[in-house]
């Protein structure tokens, strides 16, 4: 054996037995450890064009913001992510583990280094989201004319009606949801039958802060008509310089039999009135499945005052289990927490959602504690929605585009 391959067996020895004392490990790297993570946990919204302010990428980009990302790691304010752990399993749960967390401190406790070789960041395809789980899309309906949103004005809530372009009957498996997100707060996506009338399974699809697209669950679809219009319902927010939208939603048609309707719909409680000063104001509302379904997803929505809120099933048989709990909800983000698997949930099941409201000093958030409260579009007016998700399985499966909605309720 030379001199050379004794030297490199002694060091390979050496390394084997620095790594499995763990002293190698001990010192996470941006190579190693930190970019993986941060794509698994960031990039989906850190890059050109998404909801936050800078793109995190790449080791140059992330460099100048370690600390801030470890105050808002360690405070949990980032990844955003609101749900309770101790209930519910989510598809797309963001949460990040106390290692993982405990993870980007070390990291930015020692130096924030760089690690061996390059990582390169996923390629991100442009414009659509979905586009890179499900290709092009197979429509696009927009805007037809672009609406100016003025300078410094306050809140816009506005309904458009956005013309669609198929020719024939379609099924979709997922729509996504797109306009200028300098203004745009949030849009609600809903079909109106050729006879005006809304389509009866509710929204087709929304982009709100931390969501932009619905994906049914395998085998769920939501029926557009021929000669349906699109109902945009927008809330614009004030700007520095005049903007203009042209918002626009695409859809992606199912390949394959439809074994469940998608529904979206929604726990409310439009009576409610917040007292003055009231810290803690408990508002419920409940909503029967008459057929057996099985939810899929739920976005909670109240305005600044909104508090906490929760969602218990009652099981026929009396047996209660709460499905989601946001213990702190940020009007800043309306998440869309979808279930790991859908959740069977049989007829005569009650959702009962029950949320608290702060209309005191203590929340920061507080446009105004002396006045009452009650229920309105605008963000110092208040909202008490429980939204969610439930499919229902068709009498047989439909072969897409051929026939007609076979499953309705209400
Ligand atoms: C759902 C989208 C989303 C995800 C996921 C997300 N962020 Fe953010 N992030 C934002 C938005 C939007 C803002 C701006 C928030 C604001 O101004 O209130 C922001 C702000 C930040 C800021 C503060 C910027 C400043 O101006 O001080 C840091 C740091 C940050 N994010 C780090 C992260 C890290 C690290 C992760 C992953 C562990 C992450 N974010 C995941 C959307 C996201």
């Amino acid at each position: 054996m030379t001199r050379t391959h004794t030297i490199a067996l002694a060091s390979a020895a050496l390394a084997a037995s620095v790594a499995a004392a763990g002293l190698h490990a001990q010192t996470p790297t941006w190579t190693e450890n930190i970019a993986p993570l941060m794509q698994d946990k960031c990039m989906n919204c850190h890059r050109a064009g998404e909801v936050a302010p800078m793109s995190l990428l790449t080791y140059e980009e992330v460099r100048p913001w370690a600390r801030s990302i470890r105050r808002m790691t360690d405070e949990r304010i980032m990844p955003p992510w609101h749900a309770d752990p101790q209930y519910g399993e989510f598809g797309n749960n963001r949460r990040m583990t106390q290692r993982q967390i405990d993870m980007i401190a070390e990291w930015v406790e020692a130096g924030a280094p760089h690690g061996p070789g390059e990582w390169t960041p996923p390629d991100y395809p442009e414009g659509w989201l979905l586009g890179g789980v499900l290709g092009e899309p197979d429509y696009v309906f927009e805007m037809s004319e672009p609406f100016a949103v003025p300078v410094g004005s306050g809140d816009i809530n506005i309904n458009i009606s956005v013309p669609t372009t198929h020719t024939e009957d379609i099924w979709v498996q997922a729509a996504e949801v797109r306009g200028n997100s300098r203004v745009v707060h949030h849009n609600v996506v809903s079909v109106r039958l050729p006879d005006g009338t809304p389509e009866p399974t509710g929204r087709l699809a929304s982009a709100t802060p931390g969501k932009q697209w619905d994906l049914f669950p395998d085998g769920a679809a939501k029926f557009i008509p021929a000669g349906s219009t699109m109902n945009f319902s927008l809330h614009y927010h004030a700007s520095n310089a005049e903007e203009q939208d042209v918002s626009r939603v695409a859809v992606w048609l199912v390949r394959k039999p439809i074994t469940h309707a998608v529904y979206s719909s929604v726990v409310a409680d439009p009576g409610l009135v917040i007292p003055p000063n009231d810290p803690n104001y408990e508002s419920r509302g409940e909503f029967v499945f008459r057929q057996d379904s099985e939810i899929t997803l739920m976005k909670p929505h109240m305005h600044y005052r909104g508090k906490d809120m929760r969602y218990d099933l009652v099981f026929p048989d009396g047996r209660r289990e709460t499905i989601l709990s946001v213990p702190q909800y940020d009007m800043n983000w309306q998440i869309s927490y979808e279930l790991a698997r859908p959740l069977p949930v049989p007829a005569g099941t009650r959702l009962q959602v029950v949320a608290h409201f702060d209309n005191s000093t203590n929340n920061p958030w507080n446009p105004d504690p002396s006045v009452q409260v009650i229920w309105g579009d605008d963000s110092r007016d208040e909202m008490m929605e429980g939204w969610f998700d439930y499919r229902v399985a068709l009498p047989e499966p439909v072969v897409p585009n051929t026939v007609r909605r076979v499953s309705d309720q209400q």
